[in-house]
């Protein structure tokens, strides 16, 4: 029996491979980015105050062929356990896209879209030596060439988006502040790389349905999980850091609360 809506504490690629083949309505995957600054180097804004980059452990790897075959290693997990009527979402930036791409292809795993989530109020970039990195992508895929029947609810989309074929590639999304960013004691961020709820829910709502099993084999502060309770979906998460998997569990037991208010 699968553990529906709970997190399971661990290395993903060890429990996926305690998954059967093919149970999977929808994967959603936001890997780490292999993104390290160059050590003791301080990004500063303008004010003076410090950017607190993506310094964790869980995102440190000796070198590309390390993430390489981290990479390769639990995508081919997330391959099995995918149904063939599913689709899997990864999301990454300029750092780990490219390479994440590469070795879904080489897999065999079929791309579907590529998706732009557009930041409308992304960082700027505070030295002027670059543009400002606006946008992170979402490879949207099926299992293999052969999956033609997979979920994509066009004509709700279509509702949606007043009538109209919503056609566009390119999704508008602030980035998580405000009360949506949860915060420790201290007033900083809880977990380095929080998305917005709105990504997810729109990820979700394209392509699956009420009573459909999503996995999320990264789960951080559990905002996929959220979504997937929001909408009717089951789920099931993954995530190796015990900090987190506190924030996320108390994350989605507090939204069931807030929702019967
Ligand atoms: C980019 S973050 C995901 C953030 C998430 N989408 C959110 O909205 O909070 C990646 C997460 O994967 C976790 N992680 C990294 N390597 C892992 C592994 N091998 N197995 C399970 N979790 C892992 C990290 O601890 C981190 O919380």
């Amino acid at each position: 029996m699968l553990p529906k809506n709970k997190i399971i504490h661990g290395d993903c690629i060890e429990i996926l491979k305690t998954f059967p083949e093919n149970c999977f309505d929808l994967i959603f995957a936001d890997p780490p980015y292999n993104l390290q600054l160059p050590k003791n180097r301080k990004l500063v804004r303008k004010d003076g105050s410090e950017v607190i980059p993506v310094s964790d452990q869980w995102d440190q790897f000796e070198s590309y062929e390390d993430y390489d075959n981290f990479t390769q290693n639990w995508l081919k997990e997330c391959q099995r356990v995918l149904k063939p009527t599913g689709t899997i979402w990864v999301m990454g930036m300029y750092h780990n896209i490219f390479r994440v791409g590469k070795i879904m292809q080489d897999l065999g795993i079929w791309f579907l879209n590529d998706v732009i989530w557009v930041k409308i109020d992304a960082m700027p970039n505070f030295n002027g030596r670059r543009f400002t990195n606006n946008h992170e992508t979402l490879i949207w895929a099926v299992k293999n060439k052969n999956c033609k029947n997979y979920t994509f609810n066009f004509e709700l989309l279509k509702k949606m988006n007043g009538g109209e074929q919503m056609k566009d590639t390119d999704w508008n999304f602030a980035i998580c502040r405000g009360p949506e960013r949860l915060k420790d004691e201290n007033g900083i961020k809880a977990h380095p790389t929080q998305k917005p709820l709105k990504l997810i829910q729109q990820v979700l709502l394209t392509a699956s349905n009420k009573g459909d099993l999503i996995l999320d084999p990264f789960l951080g502060s559990g905002t996929t999980a959220v979504v997937a309770k929001a909408l009717g979906r089951d789920w099931i998460g993954i995530e190796k850091e015990e900090k987190y998997l506190k924030l996320a569990n108390n994350r989605i037991q507090g939204y069931g609360n807030e929702q019967q208010k």
